[in-house]
């Protein structure tokens, strides 16, 4: 192709003829809006996450919801944030059925019923003494956590999210075969209606720092780095990838989202076929809301830009918590 005779240039002309031929776009439909849940009244912000709260089950979370609603956004998911001394080796509130996340699902299920579709985090970080996603054991003055036990709790843990009324539960602790023990559990007690979103290619990411203020699930000892994948593998993701589908995952997901939109392009490129979503995780919100209130960016065309990417690199849905401010720029209008 050569110039004169293309011109590149002319598909560019005005907003009219680039709208026409955009590729990629973007619609609040696309995403998934990840909400805190906590015990006791009264919302709290979040200092690592300037714009974001932990929400009381109540009255003020039902009208977040509804605003996010009324913009499009109708599909949640919830993480539980419990106190210190409520948490213990095996995260017991995690499947406690009085915890916040069944609470909130009961709650929403019964206030929005079908208007919107909410997701349950499976993991055990949030309500474990120690901070790590699974059962910690020791041998020999080494610590390790223990796939396979770990794997029953979030079976459990998944059951009790389900009979609250969630729609998918999303397993994000990284451990073997979690897919396959929670789908077994939920086939066996009569929840084959819901679906599974699995954390399949999820990296050990320092991107998650503002979360683990957030939610106070920073490991206490070590790192997650012998559960989490090492972020220098690509192709090993469609090996994680590959068994979660293989296991019943209906939706998978890559997470983070800006620093691995290769390894989205591979996934989507490898398994057409199979929903794909990426999450815009916490530390790439906290690094636009801090550029953008140093006055060194555009937060409204950065925010959409890097949204717009996830999707182009091939995400069908986007975790993230510029959910509703993207949604309210998007029906504003360029
Ligand atoms: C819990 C979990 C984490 C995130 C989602 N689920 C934290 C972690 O793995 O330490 C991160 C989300 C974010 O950073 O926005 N397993
Ligand atoms: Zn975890």
């Amino acid at each position: 192709m050569k110039f004169p005779t293309v011109r590149p240039r002319r598909l560019r002309t005005n907003k009219i003829i680039r709208d026409a031929v955009a590729e990629t776009a973007l619609d609040p439909s696309d995403f998934i809006y990840p909400i805190f849940v906590k015990e006791g009244p009264g919302r709290e912000a979040i200092p690592t996450m300037p714009g974001q709260h932990r929400w009381p089950v109540g009255e003020e979370l039902i009208k977040h919801v509804e605003e996010a609603l009324a913009l499009g956004v109708n599909k949640f998911i919830l993480f539980g944030v419990v106190p210190e001394e409520q948490k213990d080796p095996h995260g017991s509130r995690g499947y406690d059925p009085e915890g916040p996340v069944p609470k909130a699902l009961r709650l929403l299920k019964e206030t929005f019923g079908d208007k919107i579709l909410l997701f349950a985090d499976v993991c055990l970080c949030e309500y474990t003494d120690h901070g790590h996603c699974g059962v910690v054991k020791t041998t020999g003055g080494r610590w390790h956590i223990d796939n396979d036990e770990t794997i029953k709790l979030y079976a459990k843990e998944a059951l009790v999210y389900a009979d609250a009324g969630a729609d998918f539960v999303a397993p994000s602790g990284m451990m073997d075969g979690q897919v396959a023990e929670i789908r077994k559990a939920l086939d066996a007690h009569g929840f084959h209606h819901v679906g599974i979103m699995a954390y399949s290619a999820k990296y050990a990411s320092a991107f998650y720092g503002p979360f683990r203020t957030a939610a106070a699930s920073a490991p206490k000892f070590g790192d997650r780095r012998t559960y989490q994948m090492d972020p220098r593998n690509a192709h090993e993701a469609l090996k994680e990838v590959a068994m979660d589908l293989e296991e019943g995952a209906d939706i998978v997901m890559v997470k983070p989202a800006l620093a691995y939109l290769d390894v989205i392009r591979l996934v989507k490129q490898h398994y057409p076929w199979a929903p794909l979503a990426a999450y815009n995780v916490s530390g790439e919100y906290a690094m636009v809301k801090a550029a953008a209130a140093a006055g060194y960016i555009d937060e409204r065309v950065v925010t959409l830009e890097i949204l717009t990417a996830i999707k182009r690199a091939g995400a069908d849905l986007i975790l993230t918590y510029h959910a509703p401010e993207a949604a309210k720029w998007l029906k504003d209008g360029t």
